[in-house]
């Protein structure tokens, strides 16, 4: 039994911050080369023990959550945003039951309606002259710009807010609530987690934000059961209906918190993807041009024009969906999933050992912490690992497997290479797994593709510049700004 290998820094508290901060995939790269896929590094005073690789993966969204639990390392980040009793302010059983509360909402009938929704907000957006005035160009063969990630941004939160949110929201998106969530938003960044209370502005603003969005959803809460039951079956209605397994109804103020931490989870995440999708597109118009005539095969109208998207024929996008899947594998959002080691635990000895005889053991008290991010982006596993390719996802019948599972614990992989993955054993996990796993995937793959189709529909798109570098100075993995993007209305 002995400790990881501890990764070599000059300052004792500060450790490899700077390291991991600038660049945290490279900065596992460069650790693995002198170190194997299990090492100690020191955060800011934390002790996070990382595991890389599919067997990385394992470890830290496998393991038992009453061993290693995510409670600890995400509350003081997450707590003073979503408010109280929700997610990781509560024990992980009552998140479980709360997850399956919010899933029950999201079902194939919904996505239907969502459908249409998305593409309505996008295209009321491109209309109105917020987005860089798209499409207020007289001359169709004029090019425009805009940044990709802030327009994104915008379309993200209208569109989640049209779906999700439901119409009280989406109503009161220009009337203050735009204004509260950036507050919160300003209070999610990796200062925040460091600290989870300063005497500093972005602190104070953050706790009126919650309180007030919080109240907010309240009201809301309180109108729509003294009134005379006329409002929309959406993700709050179905909560309302709610119960414990213990009987116990879902009490307001949960409702409320758990529709802000639904708000916050889709959001970086979603309109970074997309963003990304995008800037992708932009630098090889030859693939959104097939993107576009997909689109045209699919939903065009002889003589011009498209009809509607539905649900339906949005699962039968090879292409499209392809672009995303490859997007989600080149810039998941998430770089670093971590987890509370709440009493000693060994790391398999297929992952890493000292010695034949012996195994490394995580203590207590210290973080645990994997990376699909890099292993999405290991040459071991990937051919071409680095390079953008959608036809990866086309090409490899395993592949294709892969992009159309849906996703369970149980569901075998083949990726092409051999590699056999398993629930949490696998290279390939934007969305995570195991208890922790992203309950809005099928959401996010509505809202993207909806968005990126209903724009393609209507421009075409050229890199304006470099391709952006990745931005990690937020919690996420976001394109580094300005992430421009040439666009020129499409003719017809
Ligand atoms: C969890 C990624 C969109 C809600 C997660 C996790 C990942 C992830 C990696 C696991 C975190 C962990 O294990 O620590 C993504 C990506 C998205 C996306 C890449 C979009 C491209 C969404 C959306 C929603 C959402 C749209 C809401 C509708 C959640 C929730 C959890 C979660 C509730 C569970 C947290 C937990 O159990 O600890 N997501 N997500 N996500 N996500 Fe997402």
């Amino acid at each position: 039994r002995s400790l990881p290998p501890l990764v070599f820094h000059w300052i004792p508290w500060f450790g490899s911050a700077a390291a991991y901060g600038q660049d945290p995939v490279e900065f596992f790269k460069s650790c693995r080369e002198k170190y194997g896929n299990v090492f100690c590094f020191v955060l800011l005073g934390r002790k996070v023990v990382v595991t890389l690789g599919p067997k990385g993966n394992d470890f830290v969204f496998g393991g038992k959550h009453t061993v290693i639990a995510a409670e600890e390392v995400y509350s003081p980040l997450t707590t003073p945003v979503f408010g109280k009793d929700v997610v990781y302010d509560c024990p992980n059983e009552v998140l479980m039951e709360q997850k399956k509360f919010v899933k029950v909402s999201l079902t194939t009938d919904k996505f239907r309606d969502y459908v249409g929704m998305v593409e309505d907000e996008v295209t009321q957006f491109m209309n109105s002259d917020l987005a860089f005035r798209i499409f207020q160009l007289n001359d169709i063969n004029e090019w425009g710009a805009f940044g990709s990630y802030k327009t994104l941004a915008e379309m993200t939160i209208l569109t989640a807010a049209r779906t999700l949110q439901g119409r009280e929201i989406r109503e009161n998106m220009d009337k203050g609530f735009a204004d509260l969530y950036h507050d919160l938003d300003h209070g999610l960044t990796p200062l925040h987690w460091m600290f989870e209370n300063l005497p500093l502005p972005s602190y104070r603003k953050r706790d009126v934000a919650q309180e007030k969005m919080s109240q907010f959803y309240q009201n809301i809460l309180r109108n729509r059961r003294a009134g005379d039951g006329d409002y929309e079956d959406d993700v709050m209605a179905s909560l309302m209906r709610q119960t414990y397994r213990d009987g116990r109804p879902v009490p307001d103020h949960e409702i409320a918190h758990m529709m802000i931490a639904l708000l916050m989870a889709g959001q970086h995440t979603s309109s970074s993807s997309t963003a990304w999708v995008l800037l992708h597109l932009a630098d090889r118009p030859d693939i959104a041009e097939q993107v576009y005539q997909e689109q045209v095969e699919h939903f065009g109208i002889p003589g011009g024009g498209f009809r509607e998207m539905a649900y339906e024929d949005m699962r039968k996008l090879p292409i499209l969906d392809a672009v995303i899947r490859e997007t989600l594998r080149v810039h998941a959002p998430i770089h670093s999933i971590m987890r509370y080691v709440r009493s000693d635990v060994p790391i398999p000895a297929s992952l890493g050992a000292p010695s034949e005889d012996s195994v490394y053991v995580v203590p207590k008290g210290y973080t645990v912490l994997a990376s699909p991010s890099l292993s999405q982006m290991d040459p071991l596993m990937w051919k071409d690992a680095n390079t953008w390719d959608p036809t990866r996802w086309l090409d490899a019948a395993g592949m294709a497997a892969q992009a159309k599972r849906e996703y369970d614990d149980d569901t075998k992989v083949d990726f092409g290479f051999g590699l056999v993955s398993k629930g949490t054993e696998s290279p390939y996990l934007p969305f995570g797994a195991g208890r922790h796993r992203c309950i809005g995937e099928q959401f996010a793959m509505v809202q993207i593709s909806s968005i990126v189709a209903t724009m393609l529909r209507k421009i075409e798109l050229r890199l304006e510049g470099p391709f952006p570098k990745s931005d990690y100075s937020s919690m996420m993995v976001v394109p580094k700004e300005p992430s421009l993007i040439a666009y020129r209305r499409r003719n017809f």
